[in-house]
């Protein structure tokens, strides 16, 4: 079976050796020696003012829209994973969904203004695959408009814009390290932002709203990064430009076989990006291909390959929400959620198997 992604683990005795003293000091979590370790290399390696590791992706997320303590609506997009909605809507925020472009699919900023109304308080956009949203134009909109900016920088670990490290922008940016992200700590996250404020906030709130002994200021819940996760993290650090630049050749082999093919669409390919080749979407058209997307991918499975129609359905559409929000306010999101196909890419994916995945997609 090839799945859409697979773990990149460092060897074992690497592994071992960064948690040999973990067996000496017993200090398994609670912002050990490892995690501020890991803290600080992360620091380093993102270019970035302040990092606070979290427990998971989405605790990233959610504990940064409380951190900030907002109150109202929060503008977002449909087409991402079900944590960029529940974030919001777990702080009692209200979601307003924003239209996303066909080429990237980001925010469409220039849908963002008609939506802002006297109780909006924050954006909050997503690097969707690692393609980055148009970063300037949302920060001319919110300061314009006092607005916080939020970015769910989960599929963008590593990646610069115009040569600056993507947590740089807006007031604060989270990432994910669960295991099937370009880089990993097994589980776990990660806060970056401009203001300490920010950070003393989330440094509390993830432990619980502790800020002393006998000191609790926040309703805080448990978003530790624990010292096995944080030696993971650690190790794969020191792996992850290796893990690009092979993930690299795999989606130069999926675009040279694919960019001519009538009805099949490739992810753009933005012009001051240096991408982490964490994911290879591609959009079909139905009626130009002559297949629709879930025919590819029910050969894809028969022939014992897992691609995902990832981001399908829209956050918008859940049933949890009881049919709450009209999805026919996001109209280019919705087309793109039924043509998407994300592909297996992981660095060790040999040429061979991504040959044989192209052939089998274009099999008709
Ligand atoms: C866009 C997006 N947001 C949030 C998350 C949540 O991250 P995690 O799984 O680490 O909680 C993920 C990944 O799983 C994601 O892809």
């Amino acid at each position: 079976m090839i799945n859409v992604t697979r773990p990149s683990m460092p060897d074992f005795e690497e592994y071992v050796k960064e948690i040999s003293g973990i067996w000496e000091n017993h200090w398994l979590t609670n912002m050990g020696p490892k995690h501020d370790e890991f803290a600080a290399k992360l620091k380093e390696y993102l270019n970035v003012d302040h990092v606070e590791l979290m427990v998971n992706g989405h605790m990233a997320i959610e504990m940064t829209l409380q951190a900030l303590n907002l109150q109202g609506e929060v503008i977002t997009t449909p087409f991402t994973f079900a944590s960029t909605t529940h974030a919001i809507v777990r702080n009692s925020l209200t979601p307003v969904f924003c239209d996303i472009n066909s080429d990237d699919y980001t925010i469409d900023v220039s849908k963002i203004e008609n939506l802002i109304t006297d109780r909006t308080c924050a954006i909050l956009p997503v690097h969707v695959y690692g393609n980055i949203c148009d970063v300037e134009g949302i920060d001319r909109i919110a300061k314009r408009h006092g607005l916080k900016v939020v970015y769910d920088a989960c599929h963008a670990f590593g990646e610069t814009y115009k040569g600056v490290g993507v947590g740089n922008f807006g007031d604060a940016s989270c990432f994910s390290f669960h295991a099937t992200k370009v880089f990993n700590t097994i589980e776990g996250g990660a806060v970056v932002f401009k203001s300490a404020r920010i950070g003393e906030e989330l440094y509390s709130l993830k432990n619980f709203g502790i800020r002393g002994e006998t000191e609790v200021t926040g309703v805080g819940a448990n978003a530790k990064m624990n010292e096995l996760c944080a030696a993971m993290g650690i190790c794969n650090l020191r792996h992850n430009s290796e893990e690009v630049a092979k993930r690299k050749i795999i989606a130069k082999r999926y675009r040279e076989r694919l960019s001519e093919i009538s009805g099949i669409y490739l992810n753009c390919e933005q012009e001051n990006v240096e991408y982490n080749y964490g994911y290879f979407p591609i959009r079909i058209d139905f009626k130009e291909f002559g297949e629709s997307r879930e025919e590819i991918h029910d050969r894809l499975l028969q022939n014992g390959i897992r691609a995902r129609r990832y981001f399908y359905p829209l956050t918008n559409t859940f049933e949890c929400f009881h049919k709450r929000y009209d999805v026919s306010e996001t109209p280019v999101a919705l087309h793109m959620s039924k043509q998407i196909l994300t592909l297996p890419i992981y660095a060790d994916l040999e040429l061979e198997d991504v040959d044989r995945i192209i052939d089998i997609i274009l099999s008709k």
